[in-house]
């Protein structure tokens, strides 16, 4: 525990490259006793290393080795990623870092966040012109890349902070460790003070709180830990504390017989009504990927200790479920297809009693031989065949996924690329619902209606999380194939929110304009790109304990 701990938070910045990072640990390593050699290989060692092979193993290495550069970071300029390169940056990429700078949100004149877009040709602001948690994600990381971490120190003390309020919906009282989905800086020009209102979904519409928010928090925490190697910020009381808070409200025990988190529809990036209630998989690996980061960052004092055992225990089951019920490629199909049903008992293979008869149509023809992902959803008698971007990403990042699980959810990309990418990267979930089942599942929504916004709409904030998938898995030149995609439309297009269409062709029908997320999901794809050192920041290696125990047959000799 104690070496996870140390390794977790050690410096590993995205200021210094693979190669150099290799030499240092190398060297660190040769100095040290024989006996510090057995120690637990760290996260961030094991990143590191398993990184190198899964570039070793590239498919059509095609220049990869060129964009990444061996120098490491060249600066702090802005915009650092592309000064280093020989070929010229793309001209979206000075536009967008100027848009992003227009976003800047400040609490008594400290940068603390970014709005959600910036369109003022819109009739109705709602609330896009509020901070959001999830949206700051991608934004953060653009700052941190371009070695800017003062904003996004702020940031996570900030919304620290908001978690402590009382947070209340009508007369009923919310978890302490509940984080908004959003908050807003007023201004007060008379006074000349600031002040901050918070939304922990009492006001948003249909009243879900955001479940994402806190999961996303830690992960920026240990983000930012990473990038900068400052390990006082993780370490002082307001945040050890804000972790806590959010482990108490997710580990602790009820009437679960799953290790998954029962969540109301509507809890996260998908924020209406979708049908996502349950369990969804956005959810659970965000969830499995903040238990990874926490482990690393807590304190092991006898409450953290205390946390930490439960942590382990949670990521042991959780990843079991997740691994074996939520995963579909066309051989566990085909043994769905051909399930009994009504088997009692621990005996029992289709434990959650899933009739075959509620597989839909489209999954058959959809399903390729090769390729793979998590599905939406697993509930007794429910699965949600629909496939997730985010979830199925995060489970990459996250090492939800094993490394065979990682490659097939790439190849299903590869194969389905004009249902899953068509011609701006990427659906938020595939297929849309539409008629009676849009009826029934989303309450009649206009503005879900079918392949546009949540329901099969093509969101380009995505980019980022698809491009570190591609990287990790080896796999750059399906990144930069979705990259030109949204370069030819992005910046033409005013970084619309979403698109709509089976395709993706057209600017979503509500669509904000100068959409954040949007903006900085593209710089930081093409940040990573540039230098996939960067992939450390969000991306934890598969633990070693969680690996299946692989027994040599007695025939085995050396
Ligand atoms: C929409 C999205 C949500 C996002 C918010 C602000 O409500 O569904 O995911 O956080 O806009 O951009």
């Amino acid at each position: 525990m104690e070496a996870t701990k140390d390794f977790g938070l050690r410096k590993v910045s995205s200021i210094c490259s693979i190669s150099e990072m290799d030499d240092f640990d190398l060297t660190k390593l040769l100095d040290r006793p024989r006996l510090n050699l057995k120690r637990e290989k760290s996260f961030d060692e094991r990143s590191l290393s398993e990184l190198s092979i899964g570039f070793g193993l590239t498919r059509g290495q095609d220049n990869f080795d060129n964009a990444y550069s061996p120098g490491g970071r060249s600066g702090y300029d802005t915009p650092a990623s592309s000064a280093r390169n020989s070929f010229e940056p793309h001209p979206m990429v000075a536009e967008a870092w100027e848009a992003l700078r227009r976003s800047l949100v400040f609490f008594r004149s400290q940068p603390v966040g970014t709005i959600a877009a910036y369109d003022h040709a819109s009739e109705e602001v709602l609330n896009y012109d509020q901070v959001f948690v999830r949206d700051f994600v991608p934004s953060a990381l653009a700052f941190l890349m371009n070695g800017e971490p003062d904003i996004v120190k702020n940031f996570l003390l900030k919304t620290v902070q908001l978690q402590s309020w009382e947070k209340k919906v009508d007369r009923f009282k919310l978890g302490e460790g509940a984080m908004p989905a959003s908050f807003k800086v007023l201004h007060n020009p008379d006074r000349k003070t600031d002040s901050v209102v918070a939304d922990f979904g009492e006001s948003a519409i249909g009243r879900v709180a955001p479940v994402d928010s806190g999961f996303w928090w830690i992960i920026l925490l240990r983000a930012y830990t990473k990038s900068t190697g400052d390990l006082t910020l993780a370490e002082t009381p307001e945040c050890q504390k804000g972790m806590k808070l959010v482990l108490s409200l997710c580990l602790s025990e009820g009437f679960d017989t799953f290790p998954t988190l029962l969540c109301a529809d509507g809890c996260s990036m998908i924020d209406r009504r979708m049908g996502i209630y349950g369990y969804p998989i956005e959810i659970q690996a965000l969830f499995y990927m903040s238990l990874k980061c926490s482990l690393a960052m807590l304190k092991p004092d006898t409450e953290g200790k205390e946390f930490m055992e439960k942590i382990v225990q949670r990521l042991h089951a959780l990843s079991y479920h997740m691994r074996s019920y939520y995963w579909l490629d066309f051989q566990q199909l085909n043994d769905i297809y051909r399930y009994k049903t009504e088997e009692y008992s621990h005996t029992a293979v289709n434990k959650f009693n899933v009739i075959p008869d509620s597989i839909p149509e489209w999954v058959f023809d959809f399903m390729p031989t090769r390729g793979g992902y998590f599905i939406g959803n697993v509930s007794p008698a429910r699965m949600d065949f629909r496939w997730f971007a985010l979830g199925n990403c995060v489970a990459i990042l996250s090492s939800l996924a094993t490394p065979e699980q990682s490659a097939a959810i790439m190849d299903l990309i590869e194969e389905r690329w004009p249902e899953l990418v068509g011609e701006m990267p990427i659906k938020i979930c595939y297929p849309a619902i539409e008629n009676h089942e849009w009826t029934i599942v989303t309450g009649c929504d206009p503005k879900n209606t079918r392949w546009s916004y949540h329901n099969g709409g093509s969101w380009p904030v995505l980019l980022w999380l698809v491009t570190a998938a591609c990287i990790k898995t080896g796999r750059p030149q399906i990144a930069r194939k979705m990259i030109e995609l949204a370069e030819n439309r992005l910046h033409k297009d005013s970084w619309p929110e979403y698109y709509d269409g089976k395709l993706g062709r057209y600017v979503g029908k509500q669509a904000r304009k100068f959409q954040t997320w949007s903006i900085a999901g593209y710089l930081v794809a093409k940040m990573m790109l540039e230098d996939p050192s960067h992939l450390g920041m969000i991306s934890l290696e598969e633990d070693r304990q969680m690996k299946p125990v692989i027994k040599r047959s007695s025939s085995w000799t050396c």
